[in-house]
Parts: C-alpha cells; structure tokens; sequence
C-alpha cells in the first residue's frame, strides 16, 4: 500500500476503482434447484449503480445455470426498462402482488431475452 493508503500497481493488481482485482471463484454447478438465495440491492443514495449492477449480476447467475428472479421494487421501473420490458407491456407488478391478494405471483412475472 502507498503512503496515501491508495493500493499501487506494484503492490497487487488494481481494478478500474482502485481496489485490488478480488479472485471470485466460479459457482459449483447445481444438481438441482433448492430454497431461493435473496439478494437485495439496497443505498440510500441515488444514481450509484444499483439498477445496472442487479441487472448484470442476474444476467451472470442465469449464465451459470441459476434460475433467476429479478424484482424490481422501484416505481421508476428502470430495471424492468433494462431488460427490455416496456411500462406498456406490463399489467399486474409487483405493487398488485403485494397490494391486492387477487394478484397472484405468476401474473407479473415475465420473460426476459436472457434464458
Ligand atoms: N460500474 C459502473 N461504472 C460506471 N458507470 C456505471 C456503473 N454502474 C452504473 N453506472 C452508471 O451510473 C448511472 C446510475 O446507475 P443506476 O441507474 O444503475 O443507479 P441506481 O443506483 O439504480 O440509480 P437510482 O437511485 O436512480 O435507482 C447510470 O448512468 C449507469 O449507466
Ligand atoms: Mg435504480
């Protein structure tokens, strides 16, 4: 580490941030599909990549043969828009599931161009 406590190109191998480049190591294939893992995007703060990081990291899990639910929780819609879904095409969301218990699940879940 430098004196200005930044990680160096001498020291390890830094990323586009600054950090140093994380060994993630790939997901063990699945045998079968068990009790969903829920991962929240969450920051207070506006506009710091929630919706493109959700969106690609979903787009990654689906790679590795995850099944993948993405649940857009935000009233702007963006990730929906992100993956191709236009504000016209979609009748039930999330808001009727949790709001009206008429609304089930499998009416607003829809399919995207990622298999
Ligand atoms: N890793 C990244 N590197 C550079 N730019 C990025 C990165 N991730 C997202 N962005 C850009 O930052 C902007 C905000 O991203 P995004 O919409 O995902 O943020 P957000 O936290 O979901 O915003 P909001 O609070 O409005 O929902 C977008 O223009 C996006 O393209
Ligand atoms: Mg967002």
């Amino acid at each position: 580490m430098s004196e200005e406590g930044l990680f160096s190109a001498s020291d390890v191998e830094v990323g586009l941030t600054g950090r140093p480049i994380r060994e993630l190591p790939e997901p063990a294939p699945l045998e079968k599909h068990g009790p969903a893992t829920i991962i929240s995007m969450c920051n207070q703060k506006g506009g710091v990549g929630k919706t493109t990081s959700t969106i690609n990291m979903g787009a990654c899990l689906a790679e590795y043969g995850r099944k993948v639910l993405l649940v857009d929780l935000d009233p702007q819609g963006a990730l929906s828009a992100g993956l191709g879904l236009t504000h016209d095409d979609i009748e039930d969301t999330i808001y009727d599931v949790m709001l009206d218990s008429h609304t089930s699940i499998h009416s607003a879940i829809q399919h995207t161009g990622v298999a």
